[in-house]
């Protein structure tokens, strides 16, 4: 059983739902802790023996962090990140209780989902590629309960299918960017697309290398050309509302990121499977918008390819041609994400959707000036606006970065329309020039707004939280909510409607 602390004023607190714990300990649940050593700092777990005293053999107490006013509702992050926190530390245990979300009678939609989703996301981990040998290691938690009062049951039951929902599709992802390049090539990566859309009810099509050199999709072919595994472009689209797309969300999709002849050294290409976590991103939040059945319409586009070095490869001062007739200088190989959006944007563009959103690892520069946990948005000020709302909803840590006039000329090419990278190499402002590069492909009456999540879509560091090392899953939870703003309030089941 997983119940709260915190840090109060005169030291440990124990939050609302242990009542239970503490009249079975009587009333001795804060100095049985204190005496283990906790203090209720975030992330902190702290376990005992129940010896009988109540149904559940042992309980964690995990740590909140400092109180926030008393009797404000805990932060929703802070009660995701505390529930990961816990599940993991009770992998190897069979099944888990929580008693987390609050008080009972304080229960809240947000509390229960937070917790949900925190609880599910903790029991994560990526054994497929272990031979059964070398395993050995605790297994993730198998059942999970979540302890709310009586009144709070149809909300919180509500709570918790979204949450699985969400939980399944952040799941897919970390999946996703944690499988090798050896067993997910641009053409695996499709398999999987039409597998999860088809057992969702999502549409989707894929190009192979042949129609996207006939679609005149230079940017995803000249990417994809170094490569024995050859090139995708995968359309998905989930039809819950109008014709007309509401939404289209568009993901790089690079299933392995060498740079190319402009080739990266071995530290920096070791974590370069991460480089489609646009993609899967894409992927996961359009079958999710099918599986909640949300009321609008919204469609994916995943420009998949390998960047490798070959005899083949495009060459630094190549001229390629990109959907729509743009000539573009490639000057720097490494700087193919840029290349392979711009023909998928183009695309995108060509069914006027309300409002485009592309998700991308694009660029080291994003970690240079935002970290590892915080992605960066860019674009257009009303779309820029409704990502950040979205992203401040679900706790996802998200910044809007400005795109500086005086930054584009640096991509003027001597023999095309547009330079890649800017000529010599500069690296001033790496994250916006690249932002730059992308609006030149968006009509400038799009609503459109570009994602850079290079840094936090792996943690190279110790498992934090709902985030296990490797594979995040990052930005999928601002998607899907996005996609639910877009489609409005839900449907009203009666209990507002005036007669
Ligand atoms: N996939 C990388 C960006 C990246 C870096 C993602 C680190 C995740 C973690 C991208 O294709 C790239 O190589 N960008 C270059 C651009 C440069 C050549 C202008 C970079 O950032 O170094
Ligand atoms: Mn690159
Ligand atoms: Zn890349």
């Amino acid at each position: 059983m997983v119940i709260g602390t915190a840090v109060g004023e005169n030291g440990l607190v124990v939050t609302g739902g242990a009542a239970e714990v503490d009249a079975a300990l009587g009333g001795r649940l804060e100095a049985v802790l204190t005496a283990l050593g906790a203090t209720g700092k975030a992330g902190e777990t702290v376990r005992f023996a129940t010896l009988g005293t109540l149904p559940a053999a042992t309980v964690l107490a995990v740590g909140l962090g400092p109180l926030a006013p008393p009797s404000a509702p805990l932060d929703a992050e802070v009660l995701r990140r505390a529930a990961g926190a816990a599940l993991r530390a009770l992998a190897g245990t069979g099944s888990v209780a929580l008693a987390l979300a609050a008080a009972p009678g304080s229960i809240t939609a947000e509390s229960v989902r937070a917790v949900a989703e925190g609880a599910l996301l903790g029991t994560y981990s990526f054994d497929r590629l272990r031979t059964t040998s070398a395993k050995g290691l605790p297994t993730p938690v198998g059942a999970l309960t979540l302890l709310v009062d009586g009144a709070s049951l149809p909300l919180a039951q509500a709570e918790i299918d979204r949450a699985v929902v969400v939980a399944e599709s952040v799941v897919l992802v970390r999946d996703l960017v944690n499988t090798p390049p050896s067993h997910l090539s641009p053409a695996l990566l499709a398999d999987v697309a039409v597998e999860q859309a088809t057992a969702a009810g999502v549409t989707v099509e894929v190009l192979d290398e042949v129609a996207l050199a006939e679609g005149g999709f230079g940017g995803i072919v000249g990417v994809g050309q170094g490569s024995a595994n050859p090139p995708r472009l995968i359309r998905l689209e989930w039809r819950g509302g109008g014709e007309s797309s509401a939404l289209a969300l568009v993901g790089k999709g690079i299933t392995f990121d060498s740079g190319g002849l402009s080739l990266k050294p071995p530290t920096a290409m070791e974590w370069m499977k991460t480089d489609m976590a646009g993609a899967a991103a894409v992927l996961a939040t359009v079958v999710a918008a099918a599986r909640l059945r949300l009321p609008v319409t919204v469609t994916g586009w995943m420009p998949c390819a390998e960047n490798m070095p070959s005899g083949d490869a495009i060459r630094p001062s190549d001229v390629l041609t990109l959907r729509g007739g743009t000539r573009v200088e490639v000057l720097n190989t490494d700087a193919e994400g840029r290349l392979v959006l711009a023909d998928a944007l183009v695309r995108a563009a060509e069914e006027a959707p309300g409002l485009i959103v592309d998700i991308a690892t694009l660029t080291g520069a994003q970690i240079v000036s935002l970290g590892q946990r915080t992605s960066a948005v860019m674009g257009r000020d009303d779309a820029v606006e409704a990502v950040t709302t979205a992203a401040a909803a679900t706790g996802e840590s998200v910044w809007p970065m400005p795109l500086p006039p005086e930054l584009r000329k640096g991509l003027d090419s001597t023999v095309a329309d547009i330079a890649n990278v800017p000529p010599g190499g500069s690296r001033d402002g790496g994250m916006l020039v690249a932002a730059h590069f992308l609006a030149h492909f968006v009509p400038n009456e799009a609503s459109w707004a570009h994602l850079d999540i290079a840094g936090p879509s792996w943690n190279g560091g110790q498992p934090y939280g709902h985030t296990p090392k490797g594979g995040t899953g990052v930005i999928v939870r601002t998607l899907i909510q996005l996609a639910e703003d877009l489609a409005g309030p839900p449907s009203d089941q009666g209990s507002t409607i005036a007669g």
